[in-house]
């Protein structure tokens, strides 16, 4: 048996039994939440002041008192006790330790249910602002690289087959496009998580003079909510956050793919920085793209996060209810993995050697110029029935001969079809084919030098925003 909890022992003859008290802590893990706390607290109490619910001497106490335990916890000196649940309450303890009778005022006017609120969103906006430095950092590396690649070229695929070349540089966009949209879906889902519910108090409001939008505006947060029932309950703002890590995780995903396709020496497109990678205990020629494979594996508990937290959602009636708290710690293992994981794909990128040989080499595997052939003889004057047909038997010859097309001389192209000529090489080269495509947002150099701009230019001005 425990003490009884001197926040609400009140009415309560014995404490929780101690497996009780274990299954309902929730201080092991949300006193990660204990800064953006005391930030909501001081400015609730300031409020309070203000509007003459306490003596503006009882508010700078209990602000000053707060610097304290953030302090005590900052060092390492503050005595957690799970006895009271949550960082909350923990808080408020220690703070009435230190102040006494006016550290009991600190929670007038205010219940844990819009308080936790206000502490999680500021604690999930503080993130956020992370993710998308991060997802910006990583689209400025992408942008990097691609300028570094301009003039090389590899097989663009369709079905994972070989399709048509493309440029490293426009390859590589791709991926900075997606990064560029997730950080603007995270501006995007900060507008509705930077909304303060408190003073919806438990639910209902309270009969206090409280200025809600005063505290909002304290602590940073243009809005306050617009029904106590809702501001208490709603954990949209998690879900959200979740979605734009799960689509973060994502597009990581698929690019550890690539990375992890294009270290596999049948492809041989990358060369994995030692620093990423790591070796076999029994066959020693190996090199392992473990950080990709990892990558790769932990979008899973992102998406498990988010549809865990749906989940808890689904059956809750108004108003708190203490499911919720569940919505914590699939947020912080989110958090640990969406950050690191935009980290460590910048540092890998930063340092991946793209073998471009090898990758101009594999253009000549798939006859990634035949379309190119068969526009030419159309050009010639054949029909395109025709120019496909006998595009076909050149690239059966080459492949009889183990050759591409742009190496077959031309009397036996000739023999195929009279009208080619030797001008026919210079339209089988595979950076023209590439130079070709210049359709918005295509692979040619214009237009990824288009794109290239535009990038650069959000990147320098997306933190303004
Ligand atoms: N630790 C709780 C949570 O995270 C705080 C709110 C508890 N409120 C209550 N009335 N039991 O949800």
């Amino acid at each position: 048996m425990m003490k009884t909890n001197q926040s609400w022992g009140g009415r309560f003859a014995e404490g929780p039994r101690e497996a009780v008290a274990r299954y309902t802590d929730s201080q092991t893990y949300d006193r990660a939440l204990y800064a953006q706390d005391i930030r909501a607290s001081q400015a609730h109490a300031r409020m309070l002041g203000r509007q003459g619910v306490i003596t503006p001497e009882e508010a700078r106490i209990l602000v000053e008192g707060l610097d304290t335990v953030r302090a005590e916890i900052e060092a390492g000196s503050f005595a957690w006790k799970p006895e009271l649940e949550d960082v909350h309450m923990n808080i408020e303890a220690r703070l009435t330790e230190l102040t006494g009778d006016v550290g009991k005022k600190l929670h007038t006017g205010r219940s844990r249910n819009d308080q936790v609120g206000l502490s999680f969103r500021l604690f999930v906006a503080d993130r956020l602002e992370v993710w998308r430095q991060r997802a910006a950092g990583l689209c400025a590396v992408l942008l990097k690289r691609a300028v570094e690649h301009q003039d090389d070229i590899l097989p663009g695929c369709t079905h994972l087959q070989p399709a048509q070349p493309v440029s490293l540089a426009h390859h590589l966009l791709a991926y900075a496009w997606m990064f560029r949209r997730d950080a603007l879906r995270l501006g995007d889902t900060l507008k509705r998580v930077r909304v303060s519910p408190l003073g919806a108090a438990a639910l209902a409001g309270t009969t206090y003079p409280l200025d809600p939008q005063g505290v909002a505006l304290e602590v940073g947060f243009p809005e306050i909510y617009g029904n106590s029932m809702d501001a208490v309950s709603d954990r949209d703002f998690v879900l959200e956050a979740l979605f734009d890590g799960a689509a973060i995780m994502m597009h990581l995903s698929r690019l550890c793919e690539e990375i992890i396709l294009w270290a596999n020496p049948a492809f041989g497109f990358v060369k994995l920085p030692d620093g990423y990678a790591t070796g076999s205990s029994i066959m020693p020629q190996k090199k392992n793209p473990d950080v990709a494979e990892l990558m790769r594996g932990k979008t899973g508990r992102v998406y498990g996060a988010l549809t865990g937290l749906l989940t808890t959602m689904k059956g809750l009636p108004l108003a708190y209810n203490r499911d919720m708290q569940e919505d914590k710690e699939g947020f912080l293992d989110a958090d640990r993995t969406v950050e690191s994981s935009l980290r460590l794909m910048a540092g890998m990128l930063v340092e991946l050697t793209f073998r471009t040989e090898r990758m101009r080499e594999a253009c000549k595997a798939g006859f990634l110029n035949a379309t190119e052939l068969a526009d030419y003889l159309v050009g010639k004057g054949l029909p395109f029935r025709e120019a496909h047909h006998v595009t076909g038997q050149a690239v059966a010859a080459a492949e009889r001969e183990g050759k591409g097309l742009e190496d077959l001389a031309l009397p036996e192209l000739q023999a195929l079809e009279p009208r080619i000529d030797s001008d026919v090489y210079a339209v089988l080269d595979y950076a023209a084919a590439v130079r070709r495509r210049e359709t918005p947002g295509g692979t040619g150099p214009r237009s990824v030098t288009r794109q290239m701009e535009q990038l650069g230019q959000w990147l320098a001005g997306w933190d303004k925003a």
